[in-house]
């Protein structure tokens, strides 16, 4: 019998990806979703082209804090475990408007919780971030290291983690995988789903590929007196398709009876620096892309990247595709949709 997987924030950029990897899996999902930062553009997409197993997901567009609405899910579906996504994630505005962070992440996965618990359902998987080690002191990160969180985003990501172990100890029936991501960068390989950030794009790759397709002139080097290789800041960017199949990894690990609430990092292990990144999608784009050098941006630390040994014991899995991959692949999509979803001349 299929697994019933209900996903909350599964039309935004990872949820889409990991909802095809679900259909193509074989698993039935029920995606929810209040498209504050996604396109409903994106379910169709994800329908075509799970081809005949698309007819095995759901959409509902309501908000995860609404527990009415979100009881009449659960009552019509017996699911075997959910996926949490959805929350706000825009580093910056969570130190201007801290309040909407917290309410919308904490309160969402808190009324996720008291839901699923009332429903019987209690496994999990959630979207932590490599954010949680705030700046390492060494790299590459463990799972053990200290957690440091930077601003209200990181925080709403290590308080739910903290939620999560508490309702953990306090019912052993609950299963709960946190997953840690790194740098999730490309698309899936069609170029039909991608990442379509609202406004100016706050993270690397979305503002390189804005530059590559003419909206915006150059990209700003955010600090090039770094101790690292070429002065620049170095990131474990992984394929968004690796981290949606990590996901499915996850959900295997919920069929251990011996899992209770478990963290893994969701990473290459491997470190790039802004300009090999840069040189990386120059090179797949055939485009170049104008930089202009600037001061370090606040906050940022300065060498991130994974210790993959326990996702690849634990869950089994590793990521299979390098920078080349991901900058193809994040140019197949950005050529073809250069305005995301909403591309009035789009190739799809
Ligand atoms: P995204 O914004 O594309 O997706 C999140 C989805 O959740 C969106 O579709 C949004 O509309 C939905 N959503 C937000 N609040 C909701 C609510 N209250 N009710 C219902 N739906 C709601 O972001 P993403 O990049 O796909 O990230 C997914 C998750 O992974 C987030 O929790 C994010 O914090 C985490 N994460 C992302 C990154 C990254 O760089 N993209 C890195 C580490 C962790
Ligand atoms: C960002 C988030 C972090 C999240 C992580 C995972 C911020 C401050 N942090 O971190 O919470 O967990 O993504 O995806 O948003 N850069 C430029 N020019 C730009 C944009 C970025 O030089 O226009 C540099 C940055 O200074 C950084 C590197 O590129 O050195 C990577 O930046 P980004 O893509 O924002 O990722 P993180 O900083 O790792």
């Amino acid at each position: 019998m299929a697994k019933n997987i209900l996903v909350i924030g599964g039309v935004g950029y990872i949820g889409s990806h990991t909802v095809l990897q679900l259909l193509l899996g074989g698993y039935k999902t029920v995606v929810v979703d209040n498209l504050d930062n996604a396109s409903e553009i994106a379910v169709a997409k994800v329908k075509e082209l799970a081809g005949y197993q698309g007819n095995n997901m759901t959409f509902h567009k309501l908000d995860l804090r609404d527990k009415a609405a979100l009881e009449v899910v659960f009552a019509g579906t017996k699911f075997d475990a959910v996926i949490h996504f959805a929350g706000l994630k825009a580093v910056g505005e969570s130190v201007q408007k801290p309040l909407p962070y917290f309410d919308n992440n904490l309160t969402g996965t808190i009324t996720l919780l008291e839901v699923m618990a009332a429903h019987g359902c209690k496994n999990l998987v959630f979207s932590s971030s490599a954010t949680a080690y705030g700046w390492p002191k060494v790299v590459p990160c463990t799972e053990e290291f200290p957690l440091q969180a930077m601003n209200p985003y990181g925080r709403s990501k290590l308080f739910i983690e903290e939620i999560c172990r508490d309702v953990h100890r306090s019912d052993s029936e609950w299963k709960i995988i946190l997953l840690r991501y790194f740098n999730p960068v490309g698309a899936h390989p069609s170029g039909k789903i991608g990442e379509d950030p609202r406004g100016i794009p706050n993270n690397l790759m979305p503002f390189v590929t804005q530059v590559a397709v003419g909206r915006r002139p150059a990209l700003t080097v955010f600090g090039t007196d770094y101790s690292t290789k070429d002065g620049t800041v170095v990131r474990d960017y992984i394929h968004v398709v690796d981290l949606a199949d990590g996901h499915i990894a996850a959900l295997h690990k919920l069929d251990d009876p011996k899992v209770g609430c478990e963290v893994y990092n969701l990473g290459t292990g491997k470190g790039t620096s802004v300009l090999e990144m840069v040189a990386a999608f120059e090179k797949a784009s055939g485009k170049k892309i104008p930089l202009v050098k600037s001061g370090r941006r606040p906050g940022d630390a300065e060498i991130v990247y994974a210790s993959t040994e326990k996702a690849e014991r634990g869950l089994n899995w590793k990521a299979r595709y390098g920078i080349d991959e991901m900058c193809r692949d994040q140019w197949n999509w950005a050529s073809k949709n250069p305005y995301g979803y909403e591309s009035p001349n789009s190739t799809n």
